[in-house]
């Protein structure tokens, strides 16, 4: 069973059913599950949870749906990683990788997108469907071909071709729209109502965006029952970035882990930073821009969350980090030449955030750090393609020697 008890807005309060439903009808807010957290502490304990599964349904009394027919491709519970060639680097004493590239089609969103099939089936629906900046798009083909789901997965024409291809693979309908993320999501909003399709980022939203809460959970388990100091995150939407901050709070109110003092750091990349210019600006007010960015999977000018994500960081007393566009491509090899990870445009934003907020002192040596890497960069192949310097030679010894003796 689910511990939720009902929908309701974040902005007036009213209730609502447990429907395929997001918006208010009468202030326009957006809605979000409520939880029966009294029942839910009497049946979940640290014990409980170390019981469960290895993956993020290990938490599944703070997920809002019934786990008993989850729709499961084992994703969450992945490596929290020490990352001590990166931190002596930075300066840092206390670094922590969270490694979502991992995950069964490579990205954090296969978190959301296993909530939010299990939801629709529960609804009844027999058709997936997202507008995505192409992470969102493989899990939702992934999870639909696992559920026996149809599934259409709206896209930017111009993606990566790694995220095309790591969508395509589940046999969806892909659907590539000339324009940018905004233009596919005011599309799909205006399909939603009338499709009888289960959109897990639009009519599915309020259950879908609770499964990045698991990120939270998850850090908070394996750093030993702790919230970090400071968390490093990258934002599109924002979304994410606030359900961390609401895991970390909910483990505190249920008594796993102690009062939260976690700061929330947001990273954007300069091509597409709406949130952290209104941060930095100190206003809730997100203008909306036109995304020109290689992170094509932060590439949101219009944030639906963006209001709540500046909140966040205001009540954490976090920051927003914006890094140039050289910087992202840095970010990932420098990740990669120091702890062997391959991320994608998403973690070198995270990485050169970090860095920036290590140099500028908001991030002190001693503080317990943890970075969200969400995506795998094996989808982004080609912003890295100048790393490619293959020594070419022929296949003797005196070649491979000569050929060395000239590199050095
Ligand atoms: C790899 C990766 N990281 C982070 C994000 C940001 O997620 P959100 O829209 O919840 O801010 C995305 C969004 O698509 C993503 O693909
Ligand atoms: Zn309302």
């Amino acid at each position: 069973m689910a511990y939720t008890t009902v929908l309701h807005c974040r902005e007036c309060g009213r209730e609502y059913p447990q429907e395929p439903i997001n918006v208010c009808d009468f202030c326009f807010g957006p809605l979000e599950v409520v939880y029966d957290y009294e029942a839910i502490g009497k049946v979940m304990s640290r014990e409980s949870i170390q019981a469960g599964p290895h993956s993020m349904w290990r938490y599944a009394e703070l997920l809002p749906v019934s786990a008993e027919n989850r729709v499961d491709l084992n994703a969450g519970f992945t490596p929290l990683i020490r990352a001590k060639n990166l931190a002596n680097h930075l300066g840092l004493d206390e670094l922590y990788l969270k490694n979502d590239c991992v995950n069964p089609s490579y990205s954090f969103k296969d978190r959301v997108v296993s909530v939010a099939a299990t939801k629709a089936l529960e609804f009844g629906f027999d058709t997936l469907a997202c507008a995505s900046t192409g992470n969102l798009a493989c899990a939702v083909a992934a999870h639909a071909a696992r559920a026996g789901m149809r599934s259409y997965v709206f896209i930017p024409a111009d993606l990566e071709k790694g995220k095309v291809v790591g969508a395509a693979v589940y046999g969806p309908t892909v659907v590539a729209v000339h324009g940018t993320y905004d233009d596919v999501n005011r599309l799909c909003s205006e399909m939603a109502d009338n499709y009888g399709w289960a959109f897990v980022n639009i009519n599915m939203r309020p259950y879908y965006s609770e499964g990045s809460k698991t990120l939270a959970y998850e850090v908070a388990e394996q750093l030993g029952w702790r919230a970090p100091k400071h968390a490093v995150v990258p934002g599109a939407s924002g979304s994410m970035f606030t359900k961390i901050w609401k895991g970390l709070n909910e483990f505190a109110n249920l008594g796993f882990i102690d009062p939260v003092e976690t700061r929330m750091h947001l990273a954007q990349a300069e091509g597409c930073s709406p949130i952290a210019t209104a941060a930095q600006a100190g206003t809730t007010t997100i203008r909306p821009v036109k995304p020109s960015t290689i992170a094509k999977s932060l590439a949101i000018g219009n944030p639906a969350d963006g209001y709540y994500a500046v909140r966040v960081i205001e009540d954490s007393q976090g920051s927003a980090v914006i890094v140039s566009e050289e910087e992202v491509t840095e970010g990932m090899k420098l990740l990669a030449e120091t702890e062997g990870i391959f991320a994608e445009t998403a973690g070198g934003v995270t990485v050169s955030g970090l860095r920036r907020l290590v140099s500028e002192g908001v991030i002190k040596r001693g503080d317990l750090t943890v970075a969200y890497i969400t995506g795998n960069g094996l989808k982004t192949q080609e912003v890295v393609e100048d790393a490619v310097r293959p020594v070419f030679i022929e296949p003797t010894v005196e070649a491979f020697e000569k050929a060395m003796a000239v590199r050095s």
